[in-house]
């Protein structure tokens, strides 16, 4: 993170899963962001990413605020609320803007990414996220930060995420009937890749891949950009569901034994392992080898990471990924996932836990929380963003005057600090053209 914003500043990430609502509370300073409060609770409100019962997500959103707010000991107003679902797209669009003053200054950066997002889009979509993957000034191309270079036309080639309305709609809709302020909306993985990725991981083409309850979801980073961004709907309950069918047990207990017992690779699980399996409808529990378990969960696996790399080698990324995979997500806890993808996707493969924290960071330390505090760190960069863009008028001005001062015009006071130097200021633009 570049700049950060102003200290003691509040900073609430709200992650709506399909199992659970998780609250995140973090408080920014200069030297980083401190997390405060966590507030999980179960959430039966979501199917497959998307809100399919306003008042179950309702009553989880408002128990997982007050235990993040008790925790903390503030008070939530404001949220940055995360979004997943098959809805989502991405696609790549570019804009071209000329450079005002013969400096690239942050206005012609917002007017060039303008540019880039004005393209049609179906009437039930939005514009989630415009993502900037390069900019280019004049003839040079390849720049991540175009501020403060000189040229004449400023270029951008951005990925648009974009979302279906109705879905992005639905969860505000929940965050404001419990008295909530969305500060913004965010895709999911782009939130878990904020607190799970490094910067080189970013640099040299990483794929991260969040796989949760309902959902899998796919960000691929190229050249330090987000070059793709999808969801799949499969996660953990896929593999929940198929344990429950086969070992005839209920859903609750399946959950549990996946947890305890349940591995992805069954070479991995010893022949003479057993496992004690609860019956339903009040059969009495049976013994079981581990290794039926793990034959069980072992081909879900194996076809959720083969859509992912599908869904890779689809966008002919695939070779500029030299970083591999980061896993994350509650689902991939499971034993053996890990060797199980590398195998699958054919690179390397890592369990990425959020990092770039501190505080109470202990309950947070876990895959699934990687979304949850990344929308902190999203918020902050927002935050500290929205900073930059204040000050920047007055910046520009500057620069401005220091032009007029090489041209020989003197200046008393700093250019916008009064009324009365702003009319110096024109008087001077009058007078120069
Ligand atoms: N130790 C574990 N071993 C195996 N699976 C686990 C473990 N812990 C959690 N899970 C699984 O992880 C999934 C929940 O993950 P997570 O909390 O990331 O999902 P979510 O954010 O609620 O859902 P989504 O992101 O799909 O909307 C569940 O399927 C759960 O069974
Ligand atoms: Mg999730």
């Amino acid at each position: 993170m570049s700049t950060m914003a102003s200290q003691g500043e509040i900073v609430v990430g709200l992650d709506i899963g399909t199992t659970k609502v998780c609250a995140v509370v973090g408080e920014i300073a200069e030297d980083g962001i401190t997390i405060l409060g966590v507030g999980s609770v179960p959430c039966r409100g979501l199917r497959k990413g998307i809100v399919s019962n306003i008042d179950w997500t309702v009553r989880s959103i408002k128990d997982a605020i007050e235990a993040a707010q008790t925790m903390a000991g503030v008070e939530i107003r404001t949220v940055y609320a995360g979004v997943a679902g098959s809805h989502i797209r991405s696609q790549s669009s570019d804009g071209v803007a000329a450079i005002n003053g013969g400096e690239v200054t942050r206005a012609d950066v917002e007017r060039v990414l303008e540019g880039a997002r004005a393209i049609p889009v179906d009437a039930d979509r939005q514009i989630l996220h415009v993502l900037p993957r390069e900019y280019i000034v004049d003839i040079q191309d390849g720049i991540r930060d175009p501020i403060g270079m000189s040229g004449v036309r400023l270029g951008a080639k951005v990925n648009l995420v974009t979302a279906a309305t109705s879905c992005v709609q639905n969860v505000i809709r929940c965050a404001e009937r419990c008295g909530l302020v969305v500060a913004d909306v965010v895709l999911e993985a782009l939130a878990s890749s904020e607190a799970i990725l490094s910067d080189d991981e970013r640099e040299i083409g990483a794929a991260v891949v969040d796989i949760g309850g309902g959902t899998t979801d796919i960000v691929l980073y190229v050249d330090g950009g987000i070059a793709h961004a999808s969801v799949i709907p499969v996660g953990g309950n896929n593999i929940t569901n198929d344990i429950a069918a086969g070992l005839r047990t209920p859903m609750a207990e399946a959950d549990r034994l996946k947890r305890l017992y349940g591995c992805a690779l069954g070479r991995m699980v010893a022949d003479d392992e057993e496992i004690e399996v609860p019956g339903v409808g009040g059969q009495k529990p049976r013994r079981t080898p581990r290794r039926v378990l793990s034959d069980i969960i072992e081909p879900r696996v194996e076809e959720i990471f083969a859509v992912v790399r599908k869904r890779i080698e689809d966008t002919g990324m695939l070779e500029q990924l030299s970083a591999g995979v980061v896993l994350t997500g509650g689902a991939v806890l499971l034993e053996g996932t890990t060797e199980l993808a590398e195998e699958v996707l054919g690179m390397p493969v890592r369990i990425g836990f959020p990092t770039g924290v501190r505080g109470i960071t202990q309950l947070v330390h876990g895959p699934q929380y990687a979304a949850g505090v990344g929308l902190v760190k999203y918020g902050a960069q927002a935050i500290a963003d929205a900073h930059a863009r204040a000050a920047a008028p007055a910046q520009s001005m500057m620069r401005m005057t220091a032009a007029a001062a090489k041209k020989g015009v003197v200046e008393e006071e700093p250019a916008l600090v009064s009324p009365k130097s702003q009319s110096k200021f024109w008087e001077w633009l009058k007078a120069a053209f």
